[in-house]
């Protein structure tokens, strides 16, 4: 049979390819081309060896589904798989040799790994699996082929820079003889558009372009404040432009420990924040009625998770226009981890250009400067779940999250004194094209998370 193989390696990946140890992390920046090295190193395993058998996996099964499984399928000509059985994720090849793939994060996966005999394995973002799995990989490296002969064994992992076991075994070279890390970063990789590296440098932040562009694997500090304590300090009652934007933000509890928030600004600016404690949903839509009654205000931003769907629901009814948040919902913005994220990055930003006015009020600073963001292993900016910062911080950061949603609505609200456009109702009054249409409810594309 002949198979043409399009596939051309660069040189990176070529190198890659080439080192015999058992143990490989081809490792470094997004883009490098890293996933197809991967895939092509399991194709070229199961062709060698007919009946071999290798296990391709990610933690999170959907992730593998969704990146790597395309990645691999388009590294076959289809002509080389005679099979591939979705329900129990296992491609045939037309010489026997079986690959099968799997997410780490399920038990029984993990499991079913244990009365496995394999010839390799292969795990795509490796950071995001534990020690623990590869070393079970590693002891099912033991498959004799149907010809009888053993064939060479291998690992295969990928991975961006990240705080994890794989900085200590490979780039570090604590695993031994076995183990290689070779790097590669997007300037290798000459199938990318020419401008990826300087689009990318534009958006992120140094400490993520060192990582996720240069590939750094030195300085992976965990945790980065959101919005350093000089800029909330210097917001203020800091002068800034005024906006004829007047809104409410409200963070809703009921009952129970956490705060319900009402404050009331005028686009970026803080004016009046009110605390209250275990009043009823009801009363809260009293109190949001008449607040927005009293300053005229054109729009309310309501924390729509668990309770607040409530109140969302009865200010409607009351003819009031509602931007109801659900800050784990997915973002429209590919550089952030959800919605909650990017409002975070849009306050830090606000913040850092001097745009923003607060009152002094040292619970609100408190919080505010007090909530962490990471990287996802995807390079993903993810601010810290709630839990967290609850964890550190003692309480909940009501506050801060009602002002982050209050700075996200004056985002997407028209300043009439300032804008010309013709406006028609009060929903024009609002812009719709961040996050999703007011007054929608929560989009479908929202994902459940302990945000
Ligand atoms: N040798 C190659 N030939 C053609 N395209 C490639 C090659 N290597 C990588 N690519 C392409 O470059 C892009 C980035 O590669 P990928 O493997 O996804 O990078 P990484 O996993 O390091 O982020 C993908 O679109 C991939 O198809
Ligand atoms: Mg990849």
């Amino acid at each position: 049979m002949d198979i043409i193989n399009t596939y051309e390696p660069t040189p990176t990946q070529k190198i890659a390819h080439g080192h015999a140890h058992r143990y490989k992390l081809f490792g470094g920046a997004m883009g490098g081309g890293k996933s197809r090295w991967l895939c092509e190193e399991a194709k070229e395993l199961s062709m060698q060896y007919p009946g071999n058998r290798g296990v391709l996996c990610r933690y999170h099964l959907t992730d593998f589904k969704n990146s790597t499984l395309k990645t691999l399928l388009e590294c076959f000509p289809p002509e080389l798989i005679v099979g591939h059985n979705q329900s129990e994720h296992l491609i045939t090849l037309v010489n026997g040799s079986e690959i099968i793939y799997l997410g780490m994060s399920e038990e029984e996966n993990v499991s079913k790994l244990k009365s496995m005999e394999l010839g390799w394995f292969g795990i795509d973002e490796a950071s995001e699996v534990s020690k623990g799995h590869f070393l079970l990989f590693q002891s099912r490296l033991r498959r004799r082929l149907p010809s009888g002969v053993f064939p060479s064994y291998y690992g295969l992992l990928t991975s961006n820079p990240e705080d994890c076991w794989l900085k200590d075994d490979f780039v570090l070279q604590g695993g031994g003889d076995d183990y290689i890390f070779i790097p590669s970063l997007p300037r290798d990789n000459p199938f990318l558009p020419e401008d990826y590296e300087a689009q990318l440098r534009k958006t992120y932040p140094e400490e993520w372009v060192k990582r996720f562009l240069e590939g750094s694997w030195d300085e992976l500090s965990r945790g980065n404040t959101v919005i350093p304590s000089d800029w909330i300090r210097a917001a203020i009652n800091r002068e800034i432009v005024k906006e004829d934007k007047k809104i409410i933000a409200s963070d809703i509890a009921r009952f129970g420990d956490d705060e319900i928030v009402i404050q009331y600004g005028e686009g970026n600016a803080l004016k009046e924040q009110d605390i209250a404690y275990k009043q009823s949903l009801m009363e809260t839509v009293g109190r949001l009625i008449v607040k927005s009654k009293a300053k005229n205000v054109k729009l309310i931003v309501i924390d729509d998770v668990g309770v607040g769907g409530g109140v969302t629901d009865a200010l409607k009814e009351q003819g009031a226009i509602v931007l109801p948040i659900n800050a784990g919902s997915r973002s429209d913005d590919e550089r952030f981890f959800n919605l909650k994220s990017q409002m975070w990055w849009y306050a830090r930003e606000q913040f850092e250009q001097g745009k923003v006015s607060i009152i002094n009020e040292p619970k609100l600073i408190r919080q505010l400067g007090s909530i962490n963001y990471h990287y996802r292993s995807n390079g993903k900016i993810m601010v810290e779940p709630k839990v967290e910062t609850k964890k550190r911080l003692g309480q909940s950061p009501d506050r801060a999250d009602a002002f982050v949603m209050l700075l996200w609505g004056a985002r997407s609200l028209q300043d009439e004194a300032r804008d010309y456009r013709r406006i028609v109702t009060m929903e024009d009054l609002v812009r719709d094209d961040y996050g999703w249409g007011i007054n929608q409810g929560i989009p479908e594309s929202a994902i459940p998370w302990e945000y």
